[in-house]
């Protein structure tokens, strides 16, 4: 596709979220298939494949069962393939892996910002394969004291906010179809690039919810990130370790549906 030209939310593509009115709460959650093994992974999909938009295959599985595991989900579940594999290289070698990926059916892909501007539009313009590319914006394990070291700007550091705005707006003029950022983040990412872009976010708590020795900090209900504007939201261990998951799923999408 090709990259846009301007900061302004322009043209709005066809992939656009909020324009398929067709979207059911389900649709917005997203769920990390973060189990070690292949046979793990088709138990989840076949428990949570009706209550689900989407599920994430990240670095542990992916490693440990290859490729075919995106494809077997894609079978199994249609084209349902959050790719999490956070790319970062160099633009002939992101190419060929975007490639890769959408032959095995991943709607979605994550590549890193950190290479910029020139890198993001190269991959996003030679995308055939019509994987939708989402863009990393900041890890939310890197603290200020992180960014200082690594040399950011003190505003940055002060705000690390500002920063994923930044980087939105990098990925955004590039061409990359969205954003992964925090629930804080989405509605100053939506209201400055537009509904069209994508909005993704993780460190997601139903009120409902305690995750023993939680890791995750700045969380955000799934009713007040859909509210913020989050296209998607990603639950993991709330759904996962509930003693329905099923059941937990339906309620998440419950309290999405109040909010839309
Ligand atoms: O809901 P839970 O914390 O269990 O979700 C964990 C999942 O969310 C993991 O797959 C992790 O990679 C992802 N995640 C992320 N970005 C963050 C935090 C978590 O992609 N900032």
């Amino acid at each position: 596709m090709a990259g846009r030209s301007s900061r302004s939310p322009g043209r709005v593509p066809a992939f656009s979220q909020r324009a398929d009115l067709k979207r059911d709460a389900k649709d917005y959650i997203v769920f990390p298939l973060d189990v070690p093994t292949s046979a793990e992974a088709m138990e989840l999909v076949r428990l949570l494949g009706d209550h689900v938009g989407l599920f994430k295959v990240g670095l542990e599985l992916f490693i440990a069962s290859g490729p075919d595991i995106v494809r077997a989900i894609h079978d199994a579940a249609g084209r349902k393939v959050f790719l999490d594999l956070k790319l970062h290289d160099i633009p002939a070698t992101m190419r060929r892996a975007l490639l890769s990926a959408s032959r095995h059916g991943a709607r979605f892909v994550t590549v890193h910002c950190d290479q910029g501007g020139n890198l993001l539009r190269d991959v996003a313009e030679n995308n055939p394969g019509g994987t939708q590319i989402l863009a990393v914006s900041l890890l939310t394990s890197l603290g200020a004291e992180d960014l200082e070291r690594l040399g950011h700007r003190e505003a940055y550091v002060r705000d690390p906010s500002s920063l994923v705005l930044e980087k939105a707006r990098i990925a955004s003029e590039a061409g990359c179809h969205g954003l992964i950022c925090s629930g804080h983040e989405a509605a100053r990412v939506k209201r400055e690039l537009g509904e069209a872009f994508v909005v993704m976010t993780p460190g997601i708590r139903p009120e409902w919810t305690l995750v023993a020795g939680d890791d995750q900090k700045r969380v955000v209900t799934p009713r007040k990130a859909v509210a913020s504007g989050a296209d998607y939201i990603v639950i993991g261990r709330p759904i996962r370790d509930a003693k329905d998951p099923a059941e937990a799923a339906r309620r998440i999408a419950g309290e999405i549906s109040a909010a839309l």
